[in-house]
This record gives structure tokens, C-alpha cells and sequence, in this order.
């Protein structure tokens, strides 16, 4: 098979302290069609994992090491300019809080519609029915097209940044807790789509989450990251069921049980004194 995306010895420092390690030799790979989770607490290197694959780290921090291959290509070298031509065309995105990140003096439709016009060239009614087209995908009555972002709810705006993350039918799909934001009903609907959308059309899928449950839902393959480093790996059977890891094993135990209930104990850290 091959593989989509690889990723391999990734390491992420601040531009200023070369060796304090945010991110430490992370690897892992995606196939198309396949959804990776990456899972772990605040701050142990997600989302900063998932930036350094689109190149968009913040300028403070510096990839000291490491291999990213998109589809068989080394992207590490390319330029900006080369990087952006991928982002948003080959790779889409979806992050976390949807009011930051739509514009709100712009209509949804013409959010929807930017990257089909510079990426794919579509212009007029052809843009309209695309856009369209990728409301009524998302769930959205196709007229909203007109509306601004505080005019739609929660869920609804984070359907438009799926349907802006999936207009240029991207191979790959980034999405950094894309569900954090909204309530359990509206998260599962989200959730939803979101796989159905990958299976469709069969793209390879980076899901970054703190929330087994979600996990359980959507993922194939997982890497459970602590400190910046990747703890544990496998098939989400492997992880779920079989965790070896004592830090995986002390995250399940928060998860909600059965009925729902959120059983919060605190992560038990002894194993790391003991190691
Ligand atoms: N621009 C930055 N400069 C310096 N340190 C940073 C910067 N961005 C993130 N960090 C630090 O890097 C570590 C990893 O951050 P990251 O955002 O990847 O965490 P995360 O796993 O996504 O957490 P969360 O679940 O809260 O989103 C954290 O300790 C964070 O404080
Ligand atoms: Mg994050």
C-alpha cells in the first residue's frame, strides 16, 4: 500500500532554546482512505505535529530534524509559495475554533468559494454550483451560501469550514480537534460526516483529539503522545483494548463509562518516576 503522508523523526524546538524538544522523534504514516488519531493531554505536542506537516509552524519555533513525505515527495524543502499551492488544494484543514478562523465580514459562500477560484480557476455560476454543491454536502441548505458566520450556529459554522476544508477535494485532511468546540449531539454529527467524507472520497485523515470516545468513533491507527513524544502506536484495537503504555492506560481510565458518566480521575503519573 502505499502511503500518503509519512512522517518521520519530526522534531520541534523553540527558535530560541534549540534544546527544549516540543516535539521529539515523532513517525508515524497515513494511508489514503484511513484515519490516524493523534491523542494526548494539553500540550504534549499535537496540534504542533499537525502544523510542521502543513509547514505552518510559528516563526519562534523551528523543525530541527526530521522527513515529512507527501505521496512520495519530501516537502520539508519546498518553498512557501510551493507549500501554499499544496495547502488548502492536496491537503485541507479544519481546526478548532471555527469563529477564529472564518472571516466575519465575509458570506460563507464566498469563504467556500476562495479556494476554488485560486486553486481550481472556477469562476461565476460554475463557482455558484460548486459552492452549492458543497453546502448541500455539509448539511446545509445551499441559500445560506449568503450567510455571514454569527449568522449560523456552532455546528453549522463548523460545517462550513469542512465544506471549505473539502472543496478542492484534497487527498489528505488535517482536522485539530475539530469537534471541541460543540456540544456531544452536534460533535456526533460532525464526526459523522466528517468519516463518511473519507470514505467517499477516500481521503487519508490526521485527526488530533484528548477524547477516547472520539477515537473509538473514527480512528484506524493511533499514536498516543505525552511530552512531545509519540508513547504508543498502533491499530485502534491494539490501543483501545490493549494499551501498553502506562500513560495510554492512565488516559483510558478517564474516559466516560457506558452510561455516559465521566469518570475524572486524575492521571496517575507514578509510572514516570518509576521509569
Ligand atoms: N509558538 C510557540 N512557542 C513556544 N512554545 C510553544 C509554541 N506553541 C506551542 N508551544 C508549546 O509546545 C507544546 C506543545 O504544544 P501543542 O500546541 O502542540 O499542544 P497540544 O497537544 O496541541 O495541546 P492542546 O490539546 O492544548 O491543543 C506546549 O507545551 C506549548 O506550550
Ligand atoms: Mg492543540
Amino acid at each position: 500500500m502505499s502511503e500518503l503522508l509519512s512522517v518521520q523523526g519530526l522534531t520541534v524546538t523553540p527558535a530560541n532554546n534549540p534544546g527544549k524538544k516540543l516535539v521529539n522523534n515523532v513517525s508515524f504514516t497515513l494511508q489514503s482512505g484511513k484515519t490516524t488519531c493523534i491523542v494526548g493531554e494539553s500540550g504534549s505536542g499535537k496540534s504542533l505535529t499537525a502544523l510542521s506537516v502543513m509547514g505552518l509552524l510559528a516563526t519562534s519555533l523551528n523543525r530541527t530534524s526530521g522527513s515529512i513525505q507527501f505521496q512520495g515527495n519530501e516537502i520539508t524543502h519546498l518553498s512557501n509559495d510551493a507549500l501554499s499551492r499544496i495547502r488548502g488544494k492536496q491537503i485541507g484543514m479544519i481546526f478548532q475554533e471555527p469563529m477564529t478562523s472564518l472571516n466575519p465580514v465575509l458570506t460563507v459562500g464566498f469563504q467556500i468559494g476562495e479556494s476554488l477560484t485560486v486553486h481550481l480557476g472556477l469562476k461565476g455560476d460554475a463557482l455558484k454550483a460548486k459552492i452549492a454543491a458543497l453546502l448541500e454536502q455539509v448539511g446545509i441548505p445551499p441559500e445560506r451560501a449568503n450567510a455571514y458566520p454569527d449568522e449560523l450556529s456552532g455546528g453549522q459554522r463548523q460545517r462550513v469550514m469542512i465544506a471549505m476544508s473539502i472543496a478542492c477535494e484534497p487527498k489528505m485532511l488535517i482536522a485539530d480537534e475539530p469537534t471541541t468546540a460543540l456540544d456531544v449531539t452536534v460533535q456526533a454529527q460532525i464526526l459523522a460526516l466528517l468519516d463518511e467524507l473519507k470514505t467517499r472520497m477516500n481521503m487519508g485523515m490526521l485527526f488530533i483529539t484528548h477524547d477516547f470516545g472520539v477515537v473509538a468513533d473514527i480512528a484506524d491507527d493511533v499514536l498516543v503522545m505525552f511530552r512531545g513524544e509519540v508513547v504508543e502506536a498502533g491499530s485502534v484495537d491494539e490501543v483501545l483494548f490493549k494499551p501498553q503504555h502506562p500513560y495510554t492506560k492512565a488516559l483510558l481510565d478517564c474516559v466516560p463509562d457506558a452510561e455516559g458518566k465521566k469518570q475524572l480521575k486524575p492521571i496517575d503519573y507514578s509510572w514516570l518516576e518509576a521509569a
